[in-house]
């Protein structure tokens, strides 16, 4: 892990996860591991907003810290992200938007969390261009960077149908992981937006379908990829 310039901040995380649900992030992350060790950077989008692409991939990253890999959580909406409210972060802190725009180094930015092995990058304050953010190079300086101190990189993104940023910061990624919300996404949209991620040289990983109704749906039930997460508590 980076050595840090920056103070420990505190995630409290309220969210309480059924056994199921639990499960099913287990098998989400043996499923990346046995994608290739060369998977190590990986984005989580979807094709509209609201289907679960933060609450996934931050439960993926501390998956993988818990499972004993050491995890940098990159919070890369900065469009709207809720994640220092959600996770109730108390202190001021500097983000990926400050990164991008040449304010503050990496070591500036990455803070390390009281979840074991679980290292932060958060978005930052919204930023009007984002898209133009990603379009330098610091991004993928970013994760390279990344990459020599983590087993894992795991990235929040905006939703790939209204805007671009996922897609340009896909290259510097080894693989996508689009989220669905079950019943809600169109079939050709998704498809649309898995060949965009194609036509980057991103690797597709693969669907997690989210809100799934796992009780009245026996084509969701225990040992698929996919859950309802039963008790999800609110923010
Ligand atoms: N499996 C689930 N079961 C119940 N509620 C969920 C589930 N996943 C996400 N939610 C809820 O759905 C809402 C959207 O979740 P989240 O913020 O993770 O989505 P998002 O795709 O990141 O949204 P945005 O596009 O705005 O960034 C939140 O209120 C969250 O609490
Ligand atoms: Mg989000």
């Amino acid at each position: 892990m980076l050595p840090n310039k920056t103070t420990q901040v505190e995630l409290t995380d309220k969210d309480d996860l059924s056994s199921q649900a639990m499960e099913a992030f287990n098998t989400l992350r043996t499923n990346i591991q046995f994608s290739g060790d060369h998977v190590k950077a990986i984005i989580v989008t979807s094709c509209t907003p609201n289907e679960g692409k933060s609450f996934t991939s931050f439960r993926l990253a501390r998956s993988f810290a818990e499972a004993g890999k050491s995890v940098l959580f990159i919070d890369g909406d900065m469009r709207k992200s809720a994640f220092s409210g959600r996770y109730h972060v108390s202190a001021p802190t500097c983000g990926l938007s400050h990164l991008l725009s040449g304010q503050k180094s990496e070591e500036e930015t990455i803070y390390p969390t009281n979840i074991n092995r679980l290292d932060v990058v958060f978005s930052g304050p919204s930023a009007p261009n984002p898209s133009a953010l990603l379009s330098g190079d610091a991004f993928s300086r970013l994760i390279a960077l990344a990459r020599a101190h983590y087993d894992y990189i795991i990235i929040d993104s905006p939703p790939l149908g209204p805007f671009i940023d996922s897609a340009l910061m896909a290259p510097s990624c080894d693989g996508a992981v689009l989220v669905i919300e079950s019943g809600v996404t169109h079939y050709r949209l998704a498809q649309g937006v898995k060949e965009q991620f194609e036509k980057s040289g991103c690797r597709f990983l693969g669907v997690v379908l989210n809100k799934a109704d796992a009780k009245h749906d026996p084509r969701y039930g225990y040992g698929s990829y996919y859950s309802q997460y039963g008790k999800y508590g609110s923010y």
